[in-house]
Order: C-alpha cells, then structure tokens, then sequence
C-alpha cells in the first residue's frame, strides 16, 4: 500500500479547539485544527489516475470545516476529512481504460463531487461527498472525470493556475447565470453595456473580469487596495468597502447606495455577485438597478438573508443561488485561463509545511489575493518555465 503526506481536520481537534475558545469563532485558531497525517492510497482502479500534487489554493471551506460554523462537517462524515478543493497535479500513473490522460500531462482537479442528471453538483468533492479525500497531499488517486488538462501554455504562471480549478468554474457559472437570467428580462437590443458589481474575493474578481472581458461595466466593492488596483488595471472601477464599514448600520448602506448611484449615473447595478451575504447582501440589493439579478454561491458572513419581497417585486429583481459549476462548464471555464482569468494571487507562496498559517492568514483576511501553496519539492520539467 503506497503511502502520502496529507492534511486533515479531525472532528476531535474541532471540539478541543471550541472548548479552548468557549465556542468563541472569532478567537478559533485553525493551525490548531489542520494537521498533518499519513494516508494510505487506494491502488489504482482502471478509471484512476494517480497525481503528484504540485500547487493547491487554500479555499474558505476549509475555514467552515474547521469553525462547524455551518454544518460541522467532519463530525458528518465520521470524524475526520482530508480537505483539498483544487489542484494542479502531474500525472505518475494510469489505469488501463484512461484515455484521456498519460504519464507526465499536467491536469487540474475540479470539485463537483457528484452531479445530478443535469450536471450540477449533489455534493462536492472532499467537503461533503462520502469517501472523498481531498488534494493537500503530496500525491492523490482520483477517477479519471475529475480531471481537466491544464492549459500549461496559457500565459500564467503556475501558481496563477493553481488559484482557478475551483474559482474560476465558480465565476463562470455565476456569470453565465446572472447575465442568463438578466437577459430573459432585458434583450441584449434594447441594453448593451451592464453595470456589473461584486464585493471582494478571488470568485468576485474573476466574474468582474468576465463582465469586462465582454464589454460591461465593472465595480469592485473590495476592503483590499491590492485587489482593486488588480481591477483597476484592466478598466474596472474599485470601490473601498471600508469607506462604509463593510455596511455595519444602515446609513452606511444609503452612503454606499449614494456612492453607486453617481457611478451609474443614477441606474444603479444590473447584475450584483454577492459571495458573502451577511451585510454584503443588503449593501448588494440596495444598489440594484431595475429589473436586476443577485447571484451568490457564498454565505462566510451569514446563511440567511432577509429582503423586501414587495419591493424586490416591484423593481423585478431576481435573487439566485447556485453552488457550482457542471462538469462540462468546468471545462470551457478553463478555456479561459490567461485569456480572462488572471488571477490575483497573494504575495507569499506557502510551502506545504506552512499550510496550517496559510489558513489562519486566510481566516484573519490579511491576504492580497488568492493563497497559493507549493506542494512539490521538485517540479517537472513542463512546468519550470512558468513558475
Ligand atoms: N459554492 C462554491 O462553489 C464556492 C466557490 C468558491 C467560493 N465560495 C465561497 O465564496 C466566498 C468567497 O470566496 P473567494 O474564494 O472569492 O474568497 P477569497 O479569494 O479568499 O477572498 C475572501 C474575501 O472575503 C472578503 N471578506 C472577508 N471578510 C469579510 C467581511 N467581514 N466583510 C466583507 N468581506 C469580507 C474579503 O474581501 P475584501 O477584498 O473586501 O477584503 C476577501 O477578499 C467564501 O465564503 C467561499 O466559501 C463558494
């Protein structure tokens, strides 16, 4: 049985640490919670390919599995999860019916865990799918349809790449959606150029670069300089969230409503992602435009949300929901790696050793953009050059 290092949360380190803090989430210290541990790999199946990790992104799920905030669960799935949402891996070995893949490719992993008969996740991929072991590890055994080539020549680098197996199909389903259902409303004939608004995070940066890839207008309501200079550098327009204390009262929000109004010349946001809810949603709807769209996949800051349903009626706003990205969508969203997708990523490129503070720096927002982690000593030739 062939052996490798990988992180996992244990539902025991969970409670130990909500006894430590009295069950305080903000003093909760998650390198007290992910830890290293030896995994036993299955053999190869015929459908299985085995991977050397080479970089990962950090993903707040993590941060979820390691509070319980929401659902606790590693205490679910039997008391311990290897986590790990997204990878860029080296192909080591195949089994005999994989034929998309061979020996030395470069793929990425998606996380859609199961999907139902229209392609949507049931469940995702090491958070809530039964058996799934995740990819902060150093080498992994997965079937064959979890993986996408990596489009090695695409203009980024690897560690840029490593930030978008699971954002970026996030974004583009989000996009694809919002714009989708904004468009039954309004025809493209009568509206051509949309004012398109997110708040802050890897998944908001990327739809805004959709939205401006396509010739919309894009607004970046991000507490973080960096992020919005990154919008701003490819025609965006960045809004400082702490300019109205991420909508902590209500008058920040009219301050923030005021704000949009003057850069929409009064029309307000047509389409609005929201991956955060809490005060985020409300900031979100108050700016919407007639006839608007609210997407969200995200829900850190609160899991319910609370409108107006008369007045949501009246302006013929639509609020969506959505969890992630079909199999197919995965695909064409990598299509677009380099080409839109440029990601911003954080200054700092963890080593697999410094994964725990990776994940505490996470869970204090102190990061500049998307946490990447280096998980292979050595790296293959094909990827030398762009990292
Ligand atoms: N369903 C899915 O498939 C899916 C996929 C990806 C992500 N998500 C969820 O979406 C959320 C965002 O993910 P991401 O990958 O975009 O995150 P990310 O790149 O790690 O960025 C996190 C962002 O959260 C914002 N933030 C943190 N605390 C905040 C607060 N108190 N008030 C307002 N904003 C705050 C920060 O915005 P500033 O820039 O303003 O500091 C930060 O940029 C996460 O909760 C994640 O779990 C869901």
């Amino acid at each position: 049985m062939r052996k490798t290092r990988a992180y996992a949360i244990t539902a025991e380190a969970v409670a130990k640490e909500r006894a430590r803090t009295g069950g305080d989430v903000s003093q909760i210290d998650v390198t007290k919670i992910i830890g290293l541990d030896v995994l036993e790999l299955p053999d190869v199946g015929h459908s299985d390919v085995r991977l050397k990790i080479l970089a990962v992104s950090a993903e707040h799920n993590v941060d979820h599995a390691a509070l319980a905030d929401t659902v606790n669960i590693t205490e679910a799935r039997g008391g311990k999860i290897y986590p790990g949402n997204s990878a860029v891996g080296e192909v080591l070995e195949v089994g005999n019916q994989v034929t998309l893949f061979k020996v030395g490719d470069i793929v990425l992993t998606h996380c859609n865990g199961e999907p139902d008969k229209y392609g949507f996740p049931l469940r995702i991929w090491a958070y809530d799918q039964p058996d799934s072991i995740g990819w902060y590890s150093e080498e992994a055994v997965v079937g064959d349809w979890q993986l996408v080539p990596a489009p090695v020549n695409c203009g980024l680098s690897l560690w840029e790449m490593a930030a978008l197996p699971l954002r970026a199909p996030t974004a583009y389903h989000l996009w694809r959606r919002g714009l989708g259902i904004y468009r039954l409303k309004v025809p493209r004939e009568k509206k051509a150029v949309l004012n398109v608004l997110s708040f802050g995070g890897g998944v908001g940066e990327l739809f805004l670069m959709l939205a401006n890839f396509e010739g919309h207008k894009a607004f970046f309501c991000s507490g973080n300089p960096e992020r919005r200079a990154a919008i701003e550098a490819i025609g965006g327009i960045g809004i400082d969230q702490q300019a109205f204390n991420r909508f902590k009262t209500k008058d920040d929000i009219k301050a923030f409503s005021k704000k949009a109004k003057e850069l929409t010349g009064g029309e307000g946001m047509h389409i609005v992602c929201d991956m955060l809810r809490g005060p985020v949603f409300e900031a979100g709807l108050a700016v919407q435009a007639r006839e608007g769209v609210n997407v969200s996949s995200g829900w850190q800051l609160s899991q319910n949300v609370t409108y107006n349903s008369t007045v949501q009626s009246v302006k013929q706003v639509t609020i969506d929901h959505m969890h992630y990205e079909t199999l197919d969508g995965c695909w064409a969203a990598t299509e677009l790696y380099g080409k839109v997708f440029k990601p911003t990523i954080h200054k700092e490129i963890y080593s697999f050793d410094d994964l725990p503070r990776c994940f505490h720096e996470m869970h204090e927002n102190t990061q500049t953009g998307i946490p990447i982690i280096r998980i292979a000593a050595e790296l293959p030739a094909a990827v030398k050059s762009i990292t």
